[in-house]
């Protein structure tokens, strides 16, 4: 008898009294790539929850009596009563190098064929940005390759920099030229031997884009030899907007992982005007309210605790952000532009006008601004282009001036002709960035007036010659110059003879 009494005994012991966590529901509507589920009362903001088949979502929207999730990976086969399980955890990605060279989802699932990624490490998406103490003033030079960029706007690394422009005014192919001459320094750096210096590894992020471009954009990178120092985050037009709402904070998490380990990493969101779209569609499903072009109150939130993330940390790396953003008719004063300008440290803005005139890449002089690279330029450039930026001013306001016809006097006149050839000068064709050394050869050779003598329609050729001519003849000098990132007497007096000795071969 007491035997059975003490099995009992046992067993009401072993027996948990704990309450056990609702973690499983029910999809109760499902739409556009959001569902909203019952019963999953214990989920967690931002926690991942898994759907039948394979598919994530992401709990947004917790309310007393559902959850709005947003869901990634395939949602044809999930239908309305389907079960759907917490996780536990937050979302997060694969990082690391193994994930350079290759072409991956808003999860970080490789989608080019290559094969799986044998990521070590993974991070969360989400991440509260460094606080200032954590951060270093910007003063290393992130180049672009891009002569305009370079010399006047220019980049420090952990600096936020928007290109803002109309479609099809060149926004992505600046950003993808300056991936590609993190590159070219990557190899020119690493083959050099030098110990202090430190790559910049990409991350190109396309959100919303057209499959077709992201194709090409690939092709581009790879053809440049860049693609093995990149990391493309694509999540296309055809992707459901939780994808696209994703894909930005995938790829930060990338770039977090180069800066926490002490790289240097940059990171291109290309473009956020899609990404807040996806945003607002994403928000009108789920029902919250809407404000300024029905986009949700905290779309300013959004971008802001997405570019908080780049910086330059003390004792470690460092993020730089160039996010992209589309005008129409170039209205910078719509609500995602206006955001976003106040959001970043500056802003590439492209025109139109200009690109329609063949002036590429079409960088407006007075409306571009980099608020905290100057800091980081390298004194070789402040010392050749220092002024350039007052020289084309001036050269805008005189031309529109001289368009009446009046009498120049000579003084105008040769601050015009040589304005007409900066203009010419800063014409550079797409993919093909220019190290900074070269950069400093030909603004040297503007400045000590070796194109003033050339009509102003053969300066881009001229300019393409001496460009080869430095490339092919003076590569000691180019060395020195990139080296010493100054220009001292014995630099200016070697850069002037090597000026002087094209000139004497080159004939327009
Ligand atoms: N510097 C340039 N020189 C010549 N063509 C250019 C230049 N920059 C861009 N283009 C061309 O202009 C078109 C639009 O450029 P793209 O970068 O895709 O613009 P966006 O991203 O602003 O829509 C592309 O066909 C591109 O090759
Ligand atoms: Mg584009």
């Amino acid at each position: 008898m007491s035997t059975v009494l003490d099995q009992i005994e046992q067993q009401i012991a072993k027996l948990s009294t704990k309450a056990v966590k609702k973690n499983t529901g029910n999809i109760r509507t499902i739409a556009d790539g959001v569902a909203k589920i019952d019963g999953l009362s214990d989920v967690m903001y931002n926690e991942m929850v898994a759907f039948p088949g394979g598919a994530i979502g992401i709990a947004l929207n917790l309310e007393e009596t559902e959850v709005g999730c947003v869901i990634l990976g395939d949602v044809s086969k999930l239908k309305e009563g389907d079960e759907v399980t917490t996780t536990g955890k937050l979302l997060s990605v694969p990082v690391g190098k193994a994930l350079l060279g290759r072409v991956v989802d808003a999860l970080g699932n490789a989608v080019d064929g290559k094969g799986p990624i044998d990521a070590k490490e993974t991070y969360p998406v989400e991440r509260i940005a460094p606080g200032i103490m954590a951060r270093k003033s910007v003063n290393q030079p992130l180049f672009t390759g891009i002569m305009a960029i370079d010399s006047m706007i220019p980049i420090g690394r952990g600096q936020r920099e928007l290109i803002i422009g109309d479609r099809g005014t060149g926004k992505t192919t600046i950003a993808i030229d300056t991936i590609i001459n993190q590159a070219k320094i990557n190899k020119v750096g690493l083959a050099s031997g030098d110990a202090k210096f430190r790559p910049v590894y990409s991350i190109y992020v396309a959100i919303g884009q057209k499959s077709s471009n992201i194709v090409r954009t690939v092709a581009a990178l790879e053809a440049a030899g860049a693609l093995e120092y990149t990391i493309i985050v694509a999540a296309t037009a055809a992707d459901n907007p939780a994808n696209q709402y994703i894909a930005p904070y995938s790829g930060a998490a990338m770039g977090e992982w180069f800066m926490e380990n002490g790289m240097d990493a940059l990171i291109v969101y290309d473009d956020l005007s899609k990404h807040a779209v996806a945003y607002r569609q994403i928000s009108l499903i789920l029902k919250r309210p809407s404000g300024r072009e029905a986009y949700p109150g905290d779309v300013f939130y959004l971008h802001s605790r997405l570019l908080e993330r780049a910086a330059r940390l003390d004792g470690k790396g460092s993020l730089t952000a160039l996010p992209i953003i589309e005008t129409l008719a170039g209205d910078v004063s719509a609500y995602i532009p206006t955001n976003v300008i106040s959001i970043t440290d500056g802003q590439i803005f492209l025109e139109t006008d200009l690109f329609n005139q063949g002036i590429r890449p079409a960088v407006s002089v007075g409306l571009s601004v980099s608020r905290v690279g100057s800091s980081a330029q390298i004194k070789a450039t402040k010392q050749v282009g220092g002024k350039l930026k007052g020289e084309l001013a001036q050269f805008r306001e005189l031309a529109a001036f001289a368009q009446f016809g009046s009498d120049l006097d000579a003084k105008t006149k040769a601050q015009l002709e040589r304005g007409a050839r900066i203009v010419e000068l800063f014409k550079q064709p797409a993919f093909s960035p220019a190290a900074i050394e070269l950069q400093v050869s030909i603004l040297f050779a503007m400045q000590k007036g070796f194109f003033d003598p050339i009509d102003a329609k053969k300066v881009v050729a001229a300019a393409a010659n001496m460009k080869n001519f430095f490339t092919t003849r003076k590569d000691a000098l180019l060395t020195e110059i990139r080296n010493k990132a100054a220009l001292d007497k014995d630099l200016e007096a070697k850069l002037q003879a090597a000026c002087d000795e094209w000139k004497s071969g080159y004939t327009a």
